[in-house]
C-alpha cells in the first residue's frame, strides 16, 4: 500500500484522484487543498464541480480510500508519492506578464513539502507547467538539511473536462517522464505502477523529464490549432458560400487529418489553451526563438479575432445596434458537460454585448454560479436565468454559445412566438437545423455557413 496525496482538489486533482482511488483500492489517497470550502464541498453531496460520472465515484470510494482533506502539512508528511496540481495561472505582472506561467503557488508548494517532510518522497508534476520546471523544483526541494532526497515525476493531465472521468478510465495514452538516474527510474517505476492497475502497459509511455513537460504544452498548442484553422476557414466560407461543416467533414476523411477538433465554433474556452499557448510563446522567446513564438501565437490571437468576429456579426445583422434589446445567450460553460465558465468565449461575446448595452440574459444548465462569479461587477447588468425558454421570452435575438445538446432540441416554434420580430439566431456551435428554424421565421446565422435571412437584398446583411 502506498499513501498518495494530492495537493490541489480542482477540476484536474479531484476526478483524477476518484478514479486513481477506484482502481487502487489497495492505496490510500488524500486529496488536500487549501481552500476550505472547496474541500467542504469535496466532503458534501454537492461537489465542487459538475463532471458526469463524478458523483457516483466519488459516492462509492469516499471515507474508503479516498479522503479530502485541509490538514495539507499532515498529509505531506505521511505521503509517500505526492502528486501536485495547483493551478498554474499566467503570470499577470512583471516579466512575462500575460504569457508566461505564474509559478508562485508550485514554488510555495514545493517548499510546504519540504518543511513538512521527514521522509524521501516521490513529488508528481500534474499542473501543466513550463519545460524545465522540474529542475527548478528539484533544486528547491533537495536544497534542504534534512538529508532527504526527492524525486521528481512529470505526469501531465490530458483529461478534457465533461469526458474527465472516461478519459482518466480509458485514457489514449498515459504520459510519465522522469531522469534516467537509477533513482529516476525507480521513481518512474512507482507511477508507473499505479496507472498500470486500470491502464494497459501499452498505452503508459515513459520519457526523459522534459519531453514530458513540453508534451503537454504542445499537445494542446496542436489542438488548439486545429481549431483556430477552421475557424479562420469559416470566416472565408461565410464570405463564399462554402459550409464550413462540409469542409471539415470533407477534410476530416483524409486519415493524415482526421476528423476530431474541426468543429469550428464561436471560439475555443477553458482554463488550459490559452494559458499553455501563451506559456511555449513565452518559452520560445526566452530561448530565442521569435520566430516559434510568433507562429503560435497566431492561434490565440485567430481564437480572439473569431470571438470578435461573432459579435460584430450580431450587430450588422441586428441594424448596427443592439442597446437596450434583450439578447438570449444560450450557454455560459467553455464547452458542454461542464460547469466551468474560464475563458469561456460565452462570456466573452456577453461582455462584449453588455458594452454594446444590450439587456443579456444568459442561461445554462449547470454554469450560472461560475459565469456570475467570472462576470464580477458586470454580472449585476446581465440576467442569469436556467430556463432557455423564459430567458428567449421578448427577446430580439438568440445566441447559442455553448454545445449544450438540449439546446439543439428546444421548441424553436414556441421560441419564435414568443420572441420581438424579426428575430434572430446565431449558432455559435453549429449544433441547430439552420434550414428549419428558417423556415419557422428566424433570420439564421451559424459559424461558416451562408446566412438565411428573410429580408430582401437591399437590407443590411452582415459583412
Ligand atoms: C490546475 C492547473 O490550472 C492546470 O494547469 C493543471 O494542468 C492542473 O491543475 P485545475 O485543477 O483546473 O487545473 O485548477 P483549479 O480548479 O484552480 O484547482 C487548483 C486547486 O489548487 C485549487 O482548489 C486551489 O485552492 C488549490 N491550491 C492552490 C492549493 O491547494 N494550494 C496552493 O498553494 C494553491
Ligand atoms: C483540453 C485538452 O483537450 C485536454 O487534453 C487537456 O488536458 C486540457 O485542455 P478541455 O479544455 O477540458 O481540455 O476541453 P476541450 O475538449 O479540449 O475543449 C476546449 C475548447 O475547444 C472548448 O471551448 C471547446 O468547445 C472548443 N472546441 C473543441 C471547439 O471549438 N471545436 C472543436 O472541434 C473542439
Amino acid at each position: 500500500m502506498a499513501n498518495i496525496v494530492c495537493i490541489g482538489a480542482g477540476y484536474v486533482g479531484g476526478p483524477t484522484m476518484a478514479v486513481m482511488a477506484q482502481n487502487c483500492p489497495h492505496h490510500r489517497i488524500v486529496v488536500v487543498d487549501i481552500n476550505e470550502a472547496r474541500i467542504a464541498a469535496w466532503q458534501s453531496d454537492h461537489l465542487p464541480i459538475y463532471e458526469p460520472g463524478l458523483d457516483e465515484i466519488v459516492r462509492a470510494v469516499r471515507g474508503k480510500n479516498l479522503v479530502f482533506s485541509t490538514e495539507v502539512d499532515r498529509h505531506i508528511a505521511e505521503a509517500d508519492i505526492i502528486f501536485v496540481s495547483v493551478n498554474t495561472p499566467t503570470k499577470m505582472f512583471g516579466q512575462g506578464a500575460g504569457r508566461a506561467a505564474d509559478l508562485q503557488h508550485w514554488e510555495k508548494t514545493a517548499r510546504q513539502i519540504v518543511r513538512n517532510a521527514t521522509t524521501p518522497k516521490i513529488v508528481v508534476e500534474k499542473s501543466t507547467l513550463p519545460v524545465r520546471t522540474a529542475e527548478a523544483m528539484e533544486h528547491i526541494l533537495n536544497s534542504n538539511d534534512k538529508g532527504l532526497y526527492f524525486d521528481v515525476v512529470s505526469n501531465p493531465e490530458f483529461l478534457a473536462e465533461g469526458t474527465a472521468i472516461r478519459d482518466m478510465q480509458a485514457p489514449d495514452r498515459v504520459l510519465v517522464g522522469a531522469h534516467t538516474t537509477p533513482s529516476g527510474r525507480k521513481a518512474l517505476e512507482a507511477v508507473v505502477e499505479i496507472y498500470a492497475n486500470w491502464v494497459p502497459r501499452e498505452r503508459i509511455i515513459t520519457t526523459n523529464l522534459w519531453s514530458s513537460e513540453l508534451s503537454k504544452l504542445t499537445a494542446n498548442a496542436f489542438l488548439a490549432q486545429r481549431i483556430s484553422s477552421i475557424n479562420a476557414i469559416s470566416a472565408l466560407c461565410e464570405q463564399t458560400e462554402a459550409d464550413v461543416t462540409e469542409v471539415a467533414h470533407a477534410i476530416g476523411m483524409d486519415s493524415r487529418i482526421g476528423p476530431k477538433f474541426l468543429r469550428a465554433s464561436v471560439g475555443f474556452g477553458g482554463s488550459c489553451f490559452q494559458k499553455d499557448i501563451l506559456n511555449l510563446v513565452y518559452l520560445c522567446e526566452y530561448y530565442g526563438l521569435p520566430e516559434v513564438a510568433h507562429y503560435w501565437e497566431q492561434v490565440v490571437r485567430m481564437n480572439e479575432y473569431q470571438e470578435a468576429r461573432f459579435v460584430s456579426n450580431m450587430l450588422s445583422a441586428m441594424f448596427n445596434t443592439v442597446a437596450g434589446k434583450r439578447i438570449a445567450l444560450l450557454g455560459a460553460a467553455f464547452k458542454a458537460h461542464t460547469s466551468d465558465t474560464r475563458e469561456s468565449p460565452a462570456l466573452a461575446v456577453c461582455r462584449a454585448l453588455l458594452d454594446e448595452r444590450a439587456a443579456v440574459v444568459l442561461s445554462d444548465p449547470h454554469a450560472l454560479d461560475n459565469a456570475r462569479a467570472d462576470l464580477g461587477d458586470q454580472a449585476a447588468q446581465v440576467i442569469f436565468e436556467p430556463d432557455p425558454y423564459a430567458a428567449a421570452d421578448g427577446a430580439y435575438a438568440i445566441a447559442v454559445l455553448t454545445e449544450w445538446p438540449q439546446f439543439a432540441s428546444l421548441d424553436y416554434e414556441a421560441i419564435f412566438r414568443s420572441m420581438v420580430k424579426p428575430a434572430f439566431i446565431f449558432d455559435g456551435r453549429d449544433i441547430l437545423d439552420h434550414r428549419r428554424l428558417f423556415d419557422i421565421g428566424f433570420n439564421v446565422y451559424a459559424i461558416g455557413k451562408p446566412p438565411l435571412v428573410h429580408f430582401n437584398s437591399s437590407t443590411p446583411r452582415p459583412s
